[in-house]
């Protein structure tokens, strides 16, 4: 695909497709990440001499101009990350985004309404992709995150328009390649999180791209199960054992090796501080579930992570919200940390809950990469087509010379 490298965007309108779907909790947004992450690419437009019109989804309001769901606090926010100021229209299509563009300076920027305000977003309805396009000269992705929408903002628009991946679109597909498509082996992976069956596509990809596969969270669990081991009232898929055995099978077929946890802490209350025992996976008393990886099975597998050349984490090792059930992620998370500083392993994370549990343990800022995806990084994983992407690869758009 085409990056901006080169783009020659001095004077043109610039469709700047963001993901301004950041976390907020009663008004105020909590994390700036998404925002920071993005303004790299608004900076080099800017600094162009492009008008940048940013375009970004929030939240899901079906369709419905839900007044909790407007950009309007966001456009706030990036100004204060830019250091500038930052317009706004109060509609990403029609007359009110018209006449924004129309006043936009060189180098200035003007973040639009949430595209999802109207139906036709993620209808993809070719209307509102036509519509958003004529705002512009040009298209640039940025949303990696939002990539496996096949949206309008997200995908239609880019039929119309020359299309190009934007800096933080180029950095998330650099790691993930340098991690599942082209790594330095050993590769591992650790796979954490409840259920299996969400989980499925996603272990089977990957199975035939590691070297090692560490299961993690209540997923776990499962796999115990599977093999016979009694775990309790520890949360697991009863009906997924056939599942858990045949992709232990394939995974050993594949020369791709499966660590399971040995031992666990088990309480018998899922609250904080919750009295807990520490107790071979083998001896999980009847009455108490797995909350947490134990400490042989983090030494293992921190032994085990230092062998690795490049690591890839999604999903936590254990209910890491409540402590002290937080310990085995985050002590295995430093380990990561640690050997990604001494410069001897390549670590990405992302998808769901990663983030929040590497931010807990207090070593997010030291992998290798850490993705500002969740959904789009877990079917990244299953080696799906991410339609965003797709958009950006295809030769759509350009003006072939007469
Ligand atoms: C995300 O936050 O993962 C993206 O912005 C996609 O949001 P969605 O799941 O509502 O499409």
């Amino acid at each position: 695909f085409r990056t901006i490298d080169n783009l020659d965007c001095a004077g043109k309108r610039v469709l700047l497709r963001a993901d301004l779907n950041v976390p907020v909790r009663e008004g105020r947004i909590t994390d700036l990440t998404r925002i920071e992450r993005l303004a790299p690419t608004i900076r080099e437009l800017a600094d162009k001499g492009a008008r940048v019109i940013v375009v970004s989804h929030f939240d899901r309001p079906k369709g419905k101009r839900v007044p909790e769901m407007s950009l309007a606090p966001v456009r706030e926010a990036m100004s204060t990350v830019l250091g500038h100021p930052v317009h706004f229209a109060a509609d990403c299509v029609g007359p009110e985004a018209e006449t924004a563009v129309a006043a936009l300076r060189d180098g200035e920027v003007l973040v639009l309404e949430n595209t999802r305000y109207h139906a036709g977003e993620e209808a993809n309805d070719p209307e509102l992709s036509r519509a958003l396009a004529s705002l512009a000269d040009l298209y640039v992705n940025d949303a990696f995150s939002a990539a496996h929408r096949a949206h309008a903002s997200t995908e239609g628009v880019a039929r119309h328009l020359p299309a190009h991946a934007g800096r933080l679109m180029q950095a998330e597909l650099d790691a993930l390649t340098l991690a599942l498509e082209n790594p330095e082996r050993p590769v591992g992976a650790v796979i954490g999180g409840a259920k299996i069956s969400t989980k499925l596509d996603l272990i089977g990809n990957i199975l035939a791209k590691v070297d090692l596969l560490i299961i993690g969270g209540a997923m776990a669990n499962t796999f115990l199960a599977a093999q016979g081991v009694d775990v309790g009232k520890s949360l697991q898929e009863a009906d997924m054992h056939d599942t858990a055995r045949a992709i232990l099978a394939q995974a050993e077929a594949r020369g791709c090796r499966i660590l399971l946890p040995v031992d666990a802490v088990v309480a018998r209350e899922f609250k904080a501080g919750a009295a807990n025992e520490t107790v071979g996976v083998d001896a999980v008393p009847a009455d108490t579930m797995i909350l947490d990886a134990g400490p042989l099975t983090v030494a293992k597998l921190a032994e085990e992570v230092a062998r690795l050349r490049t690591l890839v984490w999604n999903g936590p090792l254990g209910a890491f919200e409540i402590a002290p059930f937080d310990v085995g992620t985050n002590t295995l998370a430093r380990a990561v940390a640690e050997l990604t500083k001494a410069g001897t392993l390549r670590s990405v994370a992302g998808g769901g809950d990663t983030v929040s549990a590497l931010r807990h343990a207090g070593v997010a800022e030291q992998f290798s990469y850490v993705s500002t995806a969740g959904g789009a990084f877990l079917e990244w994983l299953e080696g799906k087509t991410l339609p965003g992407i797709q958009a950006l690869t295809a030769l759509r758009g350009i003006a072939l010379p007469s």
